[in-house]
């Protein structure tokens, strides 16, 4: 029916009816928070390209952690920064690791702050890349033995759920392997199943100190112009046991979170990643934008692509904004 019966602006008059008409709402309950821990005391580095962020050292990571719990914030997602980079990166599943301190930290000043930690490999190694080379490569079996090294220790260590981000194929099945036979087939693994090789994870590297020595990340991470393989890659980790599986990035992706969301009806988390809150952050900074509204208009547009949970590094700010509207 046409117009002049049907005016869809009378939905929109005020605030009141257009609450009363949403269809998607963003909750502080979505909403994880990326952490970087590094080692030795006392330290607050700020990450220039992230303003707002820093890399903490375990002693800072407290007062950190209580001010998360009182902005309702209900879990962390931990990255670390090792004194020492090798080869085969052994600090991953050193049992005194920073991440495994971290975690230990945490749990004593907010056990009930849920914390997932980072499975990967190139925070560590001394090239950079996700896994052992051989032969100028990145040697995928090999790196799974590593992988599974690195959950188990971080779960022993108390972490609530895993988050492999290394594109190795199966190593979901050998993480869910690993902690059922070490008795924790009851931690859960939130695959990054979609990981695109992308340009936006450029500041992040800068925040983690992880960015490959030489080659890029193409022969493990997707190609962005794939979706059909994004299925495929979702397919295979809920085979092998994933319990959430992740897009990433995820605003040049929301069509790949709905497609899956759409396919397998299964919790899909998005994570917001680094390159996608800096350009908001810049353009706010520029006085071309208001930072603000561009940031709980992204959020809530990656709920409505399909995504359940969204790692941002704009936890903290979005969850001021939803308290002051609840
Ligand atoms: C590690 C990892 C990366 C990110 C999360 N885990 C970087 C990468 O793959 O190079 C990116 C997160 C971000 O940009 O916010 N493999």
């Amino acid at each position: 029916m046409p117009f002049p019966k049907h005016r869809p602006r009378r939905l929109r008059k005020n605030e009141i009816i257009r609450k009363m008409v949403r269809e998607t709402t963003l909750s502080v309950d979505d909403l994880i928070l990326p952490l970087f821990v590094t080692f030795g005391k006392g330290k607050k580095i700020a990450i220039k390209s992230m303003p707002g962020h820093y890399q903490l050292s375990v002693d800072n990571l407290a007062k950190e952690v209580k001010e998360i719990k009182t902005l309702g914030i209900p879990a962390v997602i931990l990255f670390g920064i090792p004194e020492h980079k090798d080869e085969v990166g052994s600090e991953a599943y050193n049992p005194k690791g920073v991440v495994q301190q971290a975690i230990k930290a945490i749990k004593d000043k907010a056990p009930e702050l849920y914390v997932i930690t980072d499975v990967c490999m190139c925070e560590y190694t001394s090239h950079g890349h996700c896994g052992v080379i051989k032969h100028e490569d990145v040697d995928n079996d090999a790196t799974l033995e590593l992988l599974a090294k690195e959950a188990l220790s971080h779960v022993k260590a108390g972490a609530d759920m895993v988050a492999p981000s290394d594109m190795m194929d199966g190593r979901v099945g050998a993480i869910r392997k690993i902690l059922d036979e070490n008795n924790f087939s009851h931690t859960p693994i939130m695959s990054y199943a979609a990981k695109y090789a992308s340009a936006f994870y450029g500041p992040f590297r800068e925040a983690a100190e992880s960015t490959p020595e030489f080659g890029d990340r193409r022969s493990y991470q997707m190609d962005p112009a794939n979706s059909d393989e994004a299925l495929r890659e979702v397919r295979l980790d809920i085979e092998e046991g994933a319990d959430i599986v992740m897009v990433k990035p995820a605003l040049p992706y929301l069509d790949i979170i709905r497609r899956i969301k759409d396919e397998f009806k299964y919790p899909v988390a998005a994570y917001n990643v680094s390159g996608e809150f800096s350009m908001l952050k810049a353009a706010n900074q520029l006085g071309w934008m208001d930072g603000e509204r561009a940031m709980m208009e992204s959020l809530v547009s990656i709920k409505r692509a399909g995504a359940d949970l969204i790692l941002t590094y704009f936890a903290k700010e979005a969850a001021k904004i939803l308290y002051r509207a609840s």
